[in-house]
């Protein structure tokens, strides 16, 4: 396959969600015709999900209803893009299996992106309620090998504004308490989540990412809960008051929480504890994100720290 049109048209499934909504703006920032496949909005769901919809409209996007079961309409939807980046949350995650049988029916599509945008789940060992996360993610990454479908596997790291926000409670300025699990010593990058869907959409037509995996390492990302804590400290003039959430500790969370409490423990645990996205080598045939595009300006974890101290956005995992 030759270069893949620059403008090409792309195909957002899970584009209401909360990764999904940066991926589809970074679509329409770089000016491809942007298209998201999206559950109809029932009377019972929640009014802001409408004013989303609405937002994209006004942006150029054109929105496709349906259902991830309807295989039609899936067919119909996808045969009118180049692209398909899916974004979708954990529950719906095998669903990509009826995403990747309309691909390949529909027979046109340039790049399947599938919703990682995380660890590296070939390479990684957490525990159990994780790893069952990663197993799913396995299973999609084998169907899209075998699909014939051009793939690109995006290993996106730790999202840094979700990330920042459930670690400092930059929302809570009254507070200064912050958890610290494990020792706060091990690394992990912390990257911007806008950075990443533009990143995103640089990958999606880019010839040399074709049937890759690229990895998500930005240098001046890359930090330990400590560091960050401190960074915080600096910026803020507070001295924070931290609690340490044992390795003992989170393991037991992991294994005595219900479904689905007990998968957060066992992310908390190998992005904190064990440091397991910086914990492996990057083999010979490994992308590398910031190799491919140097030109790129990238936000560094200061300035995501800066953005958080002028407006914090709305935290999303509760902290425990
Ligand atoms: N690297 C990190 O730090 C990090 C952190 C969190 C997540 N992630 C990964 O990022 C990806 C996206 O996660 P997210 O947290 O952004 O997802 P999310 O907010 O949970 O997004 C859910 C999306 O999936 C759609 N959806 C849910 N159930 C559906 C169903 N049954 N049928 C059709 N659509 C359905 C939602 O549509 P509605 O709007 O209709 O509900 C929404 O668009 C995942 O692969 C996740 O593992 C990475």
């Amino acid at each position: 396959m030759g270069d893949i049109e620059k403008k090409s048209k792309i195909l957002i499934f899970g584009g209401t969600g909360y990764y999904g909504t940066y991926q589809v703006k970074a679509c329409v920032a770089a000016a491809h015709p942007t298209y998201v496949y999206a559950r109809p909005v029932k009377p019972h769901h929640d009014p802001s999900k409408l004013d989303l919809l609405k937002e994209f409209k006004s942006l150029g996007v054109t929105i496709f209803e349906g259902e991830l079961d309807e295989h039609e309409k899936l067919v119909e939807a996808i045969r009118q893009v180049d692209i398909v980046i899916v974004t979708l949350g954990m529950p719906p995650i095998m669903d990509q299996l009826k995403i990747i049988a309309a691909m390949k029916e529909a027979g046109n599509v340039k790049r399947f992106i599938p919703s990682e945008f995380g660890n590296e789940c070939d390479r990684i060992s957490p525990l159990p309620p994780y790893q069952a996360c990663c197993d799913q993610k396995k299973i999609i990454r084998r169907a899209a090998e075998k699909s014939g479908i051009p793939y690109t596997f995006v290993v996106a790291n730790t999202y840094g504004a979700y990330f920042v926000n459930y670690l400092l409670r930059p929302y809570d300025k009254k507070s200064n308490k912050v958890t610290i699990y494990g020792t706060g010593e091990a690394r992990f990058s912390c990257n911007y989540e806008k950075d990443i869907a533009e990143y995103t959409v640089k990958v999606a037509v880019d010839s040399r990412t074709e049937n890759g995996l690229i990895i998500y390492r930005l240098p001046k990302c890359i930090i330990t809960q400590l560091d960050l804590i401190s960074m915080w400290e600096k910026k803020t003039g507070r001295t924070m008051e931290k609690a340490y959430v044992s390795e003992k500790k989170l393991i037991g969370l992991s294994e005595t929480l219900p479904f689905p409490d007990n998968v957060p423990m066992a992310i908390l645990h190998s992005l904190f504890v064990k440091g397991e996205e910086m914990a492996y080598d990057l083999k010979e045939d490994d992308l590398d994100v910031v190799e491919l595009y140097p030109e790129y300006k990238y936000t560094t974890v200061e300035e995501l720290l800066d953005i958080f101290l002028v407006d914090p956005p709305k935290p999303v995992l509760a902290a425990f």
